[in-house]
């Protein structure tokens, strides 16, 4: 009996870079899911189909078993507390990092520096709390969910904590990166009970994949 493999992506770059990945595989998505509304996508290989989520929701959808499989970059699975979950492979791809931002006209090094509170707006909580707590810096975490730049310009935050990539969003709104706190990049993962009951498939595609990660 053939068995059916869930693999979760989230749109955009992530699912961009992970497609040559899919070919390594001999599977090619049937839809682009910039042009269609479906969450569920066919793939050539009949067994095998596509679901897309949320990016922070990849972890979750494969914890559980709504995915045997699925593409998650490593702030998503930091945030997500891994729990569940085998992950295989640094893909290499959707590459990035996480930083510290804040407006020009503010003075970080003196803020961190003279122990006052500083407050901070971002998606990235765990990240962020660590990070400064490593620091013994204080901080008032501002949980947001998106368009993070906003909030030092609009008096919400001193600081955002955001991924970075080409710098380009953060100079659009005259923010300055003051510090980097980690690389980031997107590992497969999967359902640890998948792994069990479907090895054969699944190994397939992780075979595939390790062998066709970008290198550099
Ligand atoms: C991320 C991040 C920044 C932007 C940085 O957003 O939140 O806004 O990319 O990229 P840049 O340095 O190349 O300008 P993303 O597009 O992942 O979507 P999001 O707003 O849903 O987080």
């Amino acid at each position: 009996m053939t068995q059916q493999i869930t693999l979760a992506l989230s749109k955009g770059r992530i699912f961009e870079e992970t497609l040559p990945l899919l070919e390594a595989a001999a599977i090619q998505v049937l839809e682009d899911p910039e042009k269609s509304r479906k969450l569920i996508l066919a793939t050539s290989r009949p067994e095998v189909r596509v679901v897309l989520v949320r990016a922070t929701d990849v972890p979750t959808y494969v914890q559980y078993g709504g995915a045997d499989i699925g593409v998650a970059g490593k702030d998503s699975l930091i945030e997500h507390g891994g729990q569940g979950l085998f992950r295989p492979l640094d893909l290499q791809i959707a590459k990035c990092r996480v930083s510290v931002a804040v407006r020009a006209d503010f003075d970080y090094a003196a803020a961190v520096r003279q122990g006052a509170r500083l407050r901070v707006a971002t998606k990235y909580t765990s990240i962020a709390r660590d990070f400064f707590a490593g620091k013994g810096v204080h901080v008032d975490l501002i949980k947001l969910y998106g368009s993070m730049e906003l909030a030092p310009l609009t008096g919400l935050a001193d600081a955002i904590v955001d991924l970075v990539s080409t710098g380009n969003t953060l100079k659009a709104n005259h923010l300055v990166e003051v510090e980097q706190i980690m690389d980031i990049s997107s590992h497969l993962v999967v359902n640890q009970a998948a792994l069990k009951l479907k090895q054969a498939p699944l190994k397939r595609i992780i075979d595939a994949f390790a062998g066709a990660i970008p290198r550099g």
